[in-house]
């Protein structure tokens, strides 16, 4: 889809499809009103009648007839203008884009007017907005079963002060890197484990390293048997894949210190020996949402030419059941040196993770970002509505709840406190890989925090968000591509100083 910014007026747009944005409990405001008029005054009486409520997420289409010069008009909701996020933008174009093509639009045109919040952030939001909420997954629909409907082509955003236009344009570039990178991720999830194995993973990441420049060093079995990565090569004894530790490094930031972030690539996730029900284990080809989410942010400060150090670290394996799987009672020694008792296979992610977060401490980085499917805990105690957060660093846990609140991705806090560690200490090695099943969310974090040294460190956990059951307005249902906009976020902002 070509997203387009233009200087005009709605009602002369010539389009299959028109949107305009109205508020909630208000008089129309000027641009809303004009479109009113031409079309004889359909709108007041629409609400008038309470036909249509410009509720948050909601939309009503209405055939123009010629009064105007788009073939169709959507009227989108966006509930009160004193409760205006940038998020209720993206909720408002991602219902409004697929809205109009399931009606037959294949070119489609937003006014961008009189909203009221920054015009560069509007235009982001709407592009976003749109470009997500058309996603769909069609790799493994094929035409005979499915007509594989229109898509939209274009999509304009338009503005009454062509002083704004580049302001604009800025805002969709950035909507737009975002948004790629998240359907990419979001791609990648969905996709069944046989064909997003860690050996693909490597040659997807080793594709988007030669198109930006990047610099890739992909660790194989006996490297990490040489460096003593035990967690890892322990959760990856059962596979036949071929484990991989993916190294991806961005660099535009001259003498600055290294960002890293490390990502959960669990490609399947099976349990391992203590293995998991049958009842839902397909959705476990998404454990490796994390991976996927620090692969579409780097993407993305790729894509927007950020000025800063940032290495992405991937642990990729499958975690599968055989004769030669790690085994309950098992005791790993991770590259820190530390050992773990294996209570539960299941619990692999963390093994995982220890081995990455020791490695990333070799960049000594300046924070220390890792982001996982890590607890079933997680998804009971917040649902699919927030990530969750632990980690050791006022700021830039405050940096991430920022960044939760501008793209929509939003995070809560749990406490990290001393007592959780007593659940994780074992009677023969340095810790053990569960702490029961209170506090799950925690005590998983708390063993991670045990090989991050003193380097500042949060732990973001994506369990209940990296998937969603519903249609939500730019999410549909299926792989949400959570986190790469959360951390491009953060390293924008971390990259502005803010
Ligand atoms: N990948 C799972 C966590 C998960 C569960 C993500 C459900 C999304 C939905 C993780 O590896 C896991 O299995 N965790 C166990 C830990 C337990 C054995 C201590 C869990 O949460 O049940
Ligand atoms: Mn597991
Ligand atoms: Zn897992």
């Amino acid at each position: 889809m070509k997203i387009i910014v233009a200087a005009g007026k709605i009602e002369n747009q010539r389009t299959d499809g028109a949107v305009l944005l109205l508020f909630e409990g208000e008089k129309l405001g000027p641009i809303a009103e004009r479109v009113d008029k031409a079309l004889g005054g359909t709108i007041t009486r629409l609400l008038k009648r309470g036909d249509f409520k410009p509720r948050p997420g909601t939309v009503h289409l209405i055939y123009p007839e010629g009064r105007i010069a788009a073939e169709r008009l959507v009227l989108a909701g966006m509930g009160k203008r004193s409760e205006l996020t940038l998020n209720r933008l993206r909720q408002a174009a991602g219902k409004a884009a697929p809205y109009l093509r399931a009606a037959g639009a294949t070119d489609v045109a937003i006014s961008s007017g009189a909203i009221g919040l920054d015009e560069g952030e509007t235009a982001q939001a709407l592009t976003e907005g749109s470009m997500l909420g058309l996603y769909r997954f069609l790799k493994y629909k094929t035409n005979e079963e499915n007509d594989v409907k229109r898509e939209i082509r274009a999509l304009t955003i338009l503005t009454e002060n062509a002083a704004l236009v580049g302001t604009l344009q800025k805002g969709v570039k950035a909507g737009e890197a975002v948004a790629e990178s998240t359907v990419m991720a979001r791609d990648m999830v969905s996709s069944p484990s046989a064909d997003m194995t860690p050996t693909i993973i490597a040659a997807n990441v080793r594709h988007i390293a030669k198109e930006f420049g990047l610099r890739l060093q992909v660790l194989e079995r006996q490297q990490m048997e040489k460096l003593g990565m035990g967690g890892l090569l322990g959760v990856a004894s059962g596979s036949v894949q071929p484990p991989k530790f993916i190294i991806i490094e961005y660099r535009r930031g001259g003498k600055k210190p290294f960002i890293a972030i490390v990502g959960k690539t669990i490609t399947f996730d099976s349990g391992g020996i203590s293995i998991k029900p049958a009842e839902n284990m397909d959705r476990m080809k998404d454990d490796m949402s994390g991976g996927a989410a620090v692969i579409g942010a780097i993407r993305s400060a790729a894509v927007l030419k950020l000025p800063l150090n940032i290495v992405g670290l991937l642990p990729a394996t499958e975690n599968m059941p055989s004769g030669s799987a790690y085994k309950p009672g098992d005791v790993l020694r991770t590259l820190s040196g530390k050992t773990i008792e294996v209570v539960n296979t299941d619990a692999e992610g963390r093994l995982v993770l220890s081995d990455a977060l020791t490695y990333a401490c070799r960049y000594r980085p300046a924070v220390i970002v890792d982001i996982a499917t890590l607890t079933g805990a997680c998804r009971i105690a917040l649902g699919q509505e927030a990530v969750g957060m632990l980690g050791t660093n006022e700021k830039f846990k405050n940096k991430l709840h920022e960044a939760g609140e501008k793209t929509g991705e939003r995070v809560w806090e749990m406490p990290l406190w001393e007592g959780y560690y007593d659940q994780i200490k074992s009677d023969i090695a340095d810790m053990k890989n569960t702490g029961g099943r209170d506090g799950g969310l925690i005590t998983a974090a708390a063993l991670l925090s045990k090989f991050v040294q003193n380097y500042p460190w949060v732990h973001l956990d994506i369990a209940g968000t990296a998937w969603t059951d519903k249609d939500r307005p730019y999410t549909p249902k299926g792989a949400t591509g959570i986190g790469v906009r959360l951390l491009t976020q953060f390293l924008r902002d971390y990259e502005k100083g803010k």
